[in-house]
């Protein structure tokens, strides 16, 4: 499906993940992107994922990439949480193409896709300080609140990832929002 001339955004197929290669050039994206999102709330050198978690997310037929002129430069991951709940996670935009639509074109994409299966909600947790506030996170619970995303509840690190807490840096909590993605299924919403 082509949005732009110069953006495509594209599901990989599941056998994408026995491409060493392109595994860990999005794990690289994703590393990347999150080493600065994220600054300061992991301890040095805890990296968000690998190319072996990558390659399961694909294997699985979750992830989604963005290309710009061809070459990968965004990506999010997709997946059914429950019968009537979609979830996005690991967006990422690369630092080199912000601004440019990447970021609305990929959850569009995954509201679609949530759409078509029939989900009736769009889920996903922004992991935020406790005790402080972070510019990028900032700028994501505004961006989230914009394009219809409200904030359901809220969850602690330590209680619902235990083995992700002792890689924190601060105390984290993750706040869980929720977009209704109505009733409308249009047939380019096929996806
Ligand atoms: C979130 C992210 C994917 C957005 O990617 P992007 O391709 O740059 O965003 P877009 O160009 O699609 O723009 C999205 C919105 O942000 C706004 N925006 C983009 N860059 C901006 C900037 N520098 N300052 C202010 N607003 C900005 C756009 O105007 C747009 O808002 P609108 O939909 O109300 O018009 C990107 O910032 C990113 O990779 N962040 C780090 C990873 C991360 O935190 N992921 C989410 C974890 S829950």
């Amino acid at each position: 499906m082509t949005i732009a001339p110069e953006i495509e955004i594209r599901p990989l197929p599941e056998s994408a993940a026995a491409d060493g290669g392109l595994m860990s050039e999005l794990a690289g994206l994703v590393n990347e992107v999150y080493a600065d999102a994220e600054a300061g709330l992991w301890a040095g050198g805890a990296a968000r994922t690998s190319a072996a978690e990558i390659a399961g997310y694909v294997g699985a037929g979750e992830i989604v990439v963005a290309l710009v002129d061809g070459r990968i430069a965004g990506c999010v991951r997709v997946r059914e949480l429950d019968a009537g709940t979609g979830e996005f996670g690991m967006l990422a935009a690369s630092p080199r193409h912000r601004g440019i639509g990447l970021g609305r074109e990929l959850v569009r994409f995954a509201e679609r896709r949530g759409r078509s299966r029939g989900h009736a909600e769009m889920q996903l947790e922004l992991l935020v300080p406790r005790e402080w506030r972070h510019p990028s996170k900032e700028f994501l619970a505004g961006w989230y609140g914009r394009i219809g995303y409200r904030p359901v509840g809220t969850g602690a690190v330590e209680r619902d990832y235990p083995h992700l807490s002792p890689h924190l840096a601060t105390p984290c909590d993750f706040v869980i929002y929720r977009k209704n993605l109505g009733p409308a299924l249009e047939p380019a919403d096929r996806t």
